[in-house]
C-alpha cells in the first residue's frame, strides 16, 4: 500500500509531529508513503509529490512549520472540481491520503471521500474551532506564545500604569484569547462570541483605575466588531482580499489598534497595543501538541490501512475517538457561555 499525506491551511506547530507519526507507522507497516508539497497547490496540474522516507522524517518532531510546505489553495473552485486532483494520485499509485488540516482542508478531504477516493483527517488549527474533536494541533502551543506575551506585557504595562491591549488570532472564534488571557491573567477578554461595547471596555477601566489598579491587560480576539470600533476599522478593506475559501484578512482590519486608540480618547489613560500575530503560529510544538500530533497521525494511517476512510481521529475525554470527517466541519465550534462568565470574576 503507498499512501499519501498532505498539510494544507495555515501551518500550526505540531505539523510535522504529525507527519513523522503518519509516516513512521506506514513504515512500521511495510507501507509507502508520498508527500505532497504546498496543501492541495500539490495534487493539481502536474503535482508536487515527493516520496518520503525514515530518513526525510528523521528530527522533525520539535520543528514547527510543515516539512511539506502548505497553502491555502481549493481546488474545489477549479472545474472538475477534485477529480483531477483524485486521477494524479492514482496516476502516482497512492491508494489513499491523510490530510491534515483546519475545516477548509478537511472539506476537500470530505468531498474527495464522496467522491470515493479514500481520505482521512488529522485535526490541525490553532483556532481551535473544529467541532467534536477536544484537540486541535497547534492551539496548545498559541496559546502559550500568548501566556508568556502576558507574563511580559504584565511587568511593562504595571512599570509605566498603562493599559495593554494585545490583539490575538482565531478567525470568527475567541478560543485563543479565551484560554490565553485566563491562562495569562487578562482583566478583560473579548472575544467574537459575546458582544462587547465601548462603554463597557470604558467603565471597566475606570472601576479598575478607582480600585486602585493602575494598569489593565485587555485580550482581543481579531474577530471581534464593535460598532464604536468600525470607523476606524479597515472592515471594508479587509474584505475586498478573501482567499480561496473566502475568508478575510482578519488582522487587517485591525481591531486592537482601533480599540487602544479609542481607549485612550475616551479614558485619558496611556494604551499600547500589541499585535501577536504569526508568532502564535510559529516555533516549536508544545509537549501536548507533539503527543496529541503523534498519537493521530499514527491512528490516521492505521485508519486508512483497515480501509476506514472518510474518518477522522480526534480527541474525546482523553482518549482517541474516530468519527465521520463531515462531523468535525458540521459546524464552528464557539467559546462557551461559561468561559466567558469564568473570565468576568478577573476583571
Ligand atoms: O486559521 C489560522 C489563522 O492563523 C487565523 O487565526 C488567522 O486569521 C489566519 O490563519 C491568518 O492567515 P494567514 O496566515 O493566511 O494570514
Amino acid at each position: 500500500m503507498r499512501i499519501g499525506v498532505l498539510t494544507g491551511g495555515g501551518d500550526a506547530p505540531g505539523l510535522n509531529a504529525a507527519i513523522r507519526g503518519v509516516a513512521r507507522r506506514a513504515f512500521q507497516r511495510g507501507f509507502q508513503v508520498t508527500g505532497i508539497k504546498n496543501g492541495w497547490a500539490g495534487v493539481l496540474g502536474a503535482g508536487d509529490l515527493e516520496e518520503l522516507t525514515p530518513a526525510s522524517v528523521r528530527g522533525i518532531l520539535p520543528l514547527g512549520g510543515t516539512i511539506l510546505g502548505t497553502s491555502r489553495t481549493n481546488p474545489l473552485k477549479n472545474p472538475g472540481g477534485v477529480e483531477p486532483a483524485i486521477a494524479l494520485l492514482r496516476a502516482n499509485q497512492v491508494d489513499g491520503l491523510v490530510a491534515i488540516g483546519g475545516d477548509d482542508t478537511l472539506s476537500v478531504a470530505a468531498a474527495m471521500s464522496d467522491a470515493s477516493y479514500p481520505v482521512v483527517g488529522v485535526p490541525k488549527t490553532i483556532d481551535n474551532d473544529l467541532s467534536v474533536t477536544q484537540f486541535c494541533i497547534g492551539f496548545d502551543t498559541a496559546v502559550g506564545v500568548v501566556v508568556e506575551a502576558l507574563d511580559r506585557l504584565h511587568t511593562t504595562a504595571s512599570a509605566h500604569h498603562r493599559v495593554m491591549v494585545v490583539e490575538v488570532m482565531g478567525r470568527d472564534t475567541g478560543w485563543v484569547a479565551m484560554v490565553g488571557g485566563l491562562a495569562g491573567g487578562a482583566d478583560m477578554i473579548i472575544i467574537p462570541e459575546f458582544e462587547a461595547k465601548l462603554e463597557g471596555v470604558v467603565d471597566h477601566l475606570h472601576r479598575r483605575r478607582a480600585e486602585g489598579k493602575d494598569f489593565s491587560i485587555i485580550v482581543v480576539a481579531e474577530g471581534v466588531r464593535m460598532l464604536a470600533l468600525e470607523p476606524a476599522m479597515a472592515v471594508a478593506a479587509a474584505a475586498e482580499k478573501r482567499d480561496a475559501f473566502g475568508h478575510v484578512r482578519l488582522a487587517k482590519q485591525g481591531v486592537g489598534d482601533a480599540l487602544s486608540n479609542r481607549i485612550e480618547e475616551a479614558t485619558g489613560f496611556e494604551t499600547r497595543v500589541t499585535v501577536l500575530g504569526h508568532l502564535q503560529r510559529g516555533g516549536s510544538p508544545s509537549p501536548v501538541d507533539r503527543i496529541w500530533a503523534t498519537r493521530l497521525g499514527v491512528a490516521a494511517t492505521d485508519l486508512l490501512a483497515a480501509g476506514k476512510a472518510g474518518m477522522i481521529p480526534i480527541r474525546q475525554d482523553g482518549q482517541i475517538d474516530v468519527v465521520p470527517l463531515r462531523d468535525v466541519i458540521a459546524e464552528t465550534r464557539r467559546v462557551p457561555r461559561e468561559l466567558y462568565e469564568l473570565q468576568q470574576v478577573f476583571g
